[in-house]
């Protein structure tokens, strides 16, 4: 990975919108960018009207001034491309090259991220404000590094994007018999006879073909990609020497295979907006950083993007405690970020994010607000000597991006949160001080002993092979529910499920027997199960516990362990709740320095602790005040 160009230690900043203000204040922002210890700023990122207000008529005379007055006060510019926002004037002069929805509405302009990756003339749109801001910008002295568009994540379903989608599968299955097969194409007369018959998953009367759907995500990621590289390459045609990134986000609607996009950044840059209020916020923020960390091979990344004074939730924002915000900035640096970059730096006048929080309030610098951030900002200079060491870990938990598409579909033997069954691996983890990495089925698991495999419905052929490569070799894996119920194209794994691995589980399961909610099953000496449980034959494994009660499955096996090879694979028949996992991790002998409200990472020689309790915590001799965090030499 690489690191944005004379930015010296850990980068601090945010998105800068300078635009949106008159003159006069960007002096101010500079100076109090400098009081602040901001070092890096995210530029231009919705500017294009601004840039090109006519279409081959460019305004660059703006951004010169403010990069000049960046560069003069030591800020280091994180210069994007602003496709993310086309004009008013593109998306009137192509309306094709506007985004349709799955129901087929094509959407209008007058919010942002309305384009259609898949449309000839926003990709040439496109290319050519990416080449002029490059030939304009690419040797100045302030750009430290490129941002390509913002959050890729605009899924499109229109006539482009259908055309698009068969070359694609052209390219994949060859033959449309090859096609057939793969989607089970006699379901439902689904058989396509002409490559033409096949169109984008739009709105249909009843279920989609499960297949059909997990290709066009699929598909979209790669479009999408096909967008980013176009912009990339003409930016690293003129300079060579800075990184080119652009900003992850996450969520289930984001049609991004990060694995795949991971390695056409030189940086991964992630943008982490926890969704709830409570102790929740810190495990999703924890739970990023380790994703993020893993998406970039497990070296630095950055937080591109958090928000300094509230945690959003579904019923509105929640104003963070005094500390939060350094908290889980915290949270991100011990685990891999080089850096606590935000969105925004000045809060907006106008506009539809007008209260969102920004590290300068609208009230200015004489705000409680301002002062944390500059107290956190000038304490940054003094602990990035502490980051030079990985975050080491032998323990991993699969991330399957097909698995977390696959089962948004409707048609499954039970709902399945499959973000949620990950999400609780991860916490229930780090409740017990493990720090997990994440990583794809079929990637390298050389380095870890323990493997965690929650959920993961889709196992292709050479997921599940990796995976008996690695317990034969001595690897533990750990499995629940469902993993391996399909292979790549949604088929149903024959004869037992697990991604045809019987053998290697010592098991076969026979049926999948979802429970009404509210009504846990108990397990014997081992906590509780709820909504899903299979009956599972043993054919080789030893039985670890049995459900203690239940109409089919009383007495049969709900936890086993089969030795295979060098190593052994666990089987977790059922949704365990937490405390079970806890006692199956007790079991497993997985834990680390933290604890719960305790984030403890070592990395090399130093020990970063953060305090999310509101009492102060001792960990080795050093004590961390409630709500603060420490950076210090581990105790030999
Ligand atoms: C995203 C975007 C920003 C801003 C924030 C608000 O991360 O990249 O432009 O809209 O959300 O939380």
């Amino acid at each position: 990975m690489h690191w944005p160009k004379g930015v010296d230690g850990l980068s601090y900043g945010g998105d800068y919108n300078p635009e949106q203000w008159p003159e006069e204040t960007w002096d101010d922002d500079v100076m109090l960018m400098r009081e602040a210890g901001v070092n890096l700023v995210s530029v231009g990122v919705f500017s294009w009207a601004r840039l090109e207000p006519r279409p081959g008529e460019y305004d660059f005379g703006w951004l010169d001034t403010v990069l000049g007055k960046l560069h003069d006060g030591g800020i280091g510019v994180n210069l994007a491309t602003p496709t993310a926002s086309p004009p008013p004037w593109f998306t009137l002069a192509h309306p094709d090259a506007l985004n349709t929805r799955p129901d087929g509405v094509r959407q209008v302009h007058g919010s942002r991220d309305t384009y259609d990756v898949c449309a000839p003339a926003y990709r040439e749109a496109s290319r050519t404000i990416a080449a002029k801001l490059a030939e304009r910008y690419g040797d100045h002295p302030a750009l430290a590094m490129w941002h390509v568009h913002n959050e890729y994540g605009s899924a499109t379903y229109s006539a482009h994007a259908e055309r698009a989608f068969r070359v694609w599968l052209q390219a994949k299955y060859e033959t449309l018999d090859a096609l057939n097969d793969a989607w089970w194409g006699s379901f439902w007369s689904q058989h396509y006879s002409e490559w033409d018959q096949v169109l984008a998953p739009r709105a249909t009367q009843y279920l989609h073909n499960p297949a059909h759907e997990l290709d066009f995500k699929r598909f979209t990621s790669d479009a999408m990609l096909e967008h980013y590289k176009e912009q990339r390459d003409l930016l690293r045609a003129a300079s060579p020497d800075v990184p080119i990134t652009t900003n992850f986000v996450f969520g289930q609607w984001v049609p991004v295979d990060h694995w795949k996009w991971a390695s056409e950044v030189d940086l991964v840059a992630f943008d982490s907006y926890p969704s709830a209020p409570d102790e929740r916020a810190e495990q999703q923020s924890a739970l990023h950083a380790d994703l993020s960390r893993s998406w970039a091979g497990g070296g630095d990344w950055l937080l591109m993007e958090q928000a300094a004074a509230s945690v959003h939730s579904h019923d509105g924002a929640i104003a963070k405690a005094p500390g939060r915000m350094a908290r889980h900035s915290m949270i991100h640096i011990s685990r891999g970020s080089k850096g606590a970059m935000f969105f925004q730096w000045r809060a907006g006048r106008g506009g539809a994010e007008q209260w969102h929080s920004a590290l300068l309030p609208h009230a200015g610098k004489n705000t409680r607000m301002f002062r944390e951030v500059a107290e956190f900002g000038n304490t940054l200079p003094g602990i990035a000597h502490t980051v030079a060491d990985p975050v080491e870990t032998d323990v991993a938990i699969l991330w399957s991006p097909d698995s977390w598409w696959a089962t948004a579909g409707k048609h499954l033997p039970a709902p399945i949160d499959y973000l949620e069954n990950v999400a609780q691996i991860h916490r229930v983890l780090r409740d017990r001080g493990v720090v997990a990495d994440f990583v794809a089925p079929e990637g390298d698991l050389s380095k870890y002993t323990t493997v965690i495999a929650p959920t993961t419905y889709v196992l292709s052929r050479a997921g599940a092979e990796n995976l008996r490569w690695f317990t034969a070799g001595g690897g533990r894996l750990v499995a629940s529910y469902l993993t391996g119920a399909v292979d790549e194209h949604c088929q149903v794994w024959l004869d037992g499920y697990l991604g045809g691995m019987t053998d290697l589980f010592g098991i076969r399961v026979t049926e999948h027997l979802p429970q009404p909610a509210g009504e846990p099953r108990a397990l014997w000496n081992f906590g509780a199960a709820e909504r899903f449980c299979e009956l599972v034959e043993l054919r080789g494994a030893q039985c670890v516990t049995q459900y203690a009660s239940g109409d089919v499955i009383e007495n049969q096996p709900a936890v086993t362990v089969n030795p295979f090879g060098e190593g052994e694979a666990w089987y977790v028949s059922c949704k365990l709740v937490d405390e079970a996992w806890d006692r199956l991790f007790e079991e497993l002998k997985l834990s680390g320095p933290g604890r719960p409200g305790l984030d403890v990472v070592d990395r090399g020689p130093w020990r970063f602790i953060v305090n999310h309790t509101e009492k102060e915590e001792q960990v080795g001799n050093v004590i961390v005040p409630a709500g603060s965090w420490a950076v210090d030499k581990k105790q030999p």
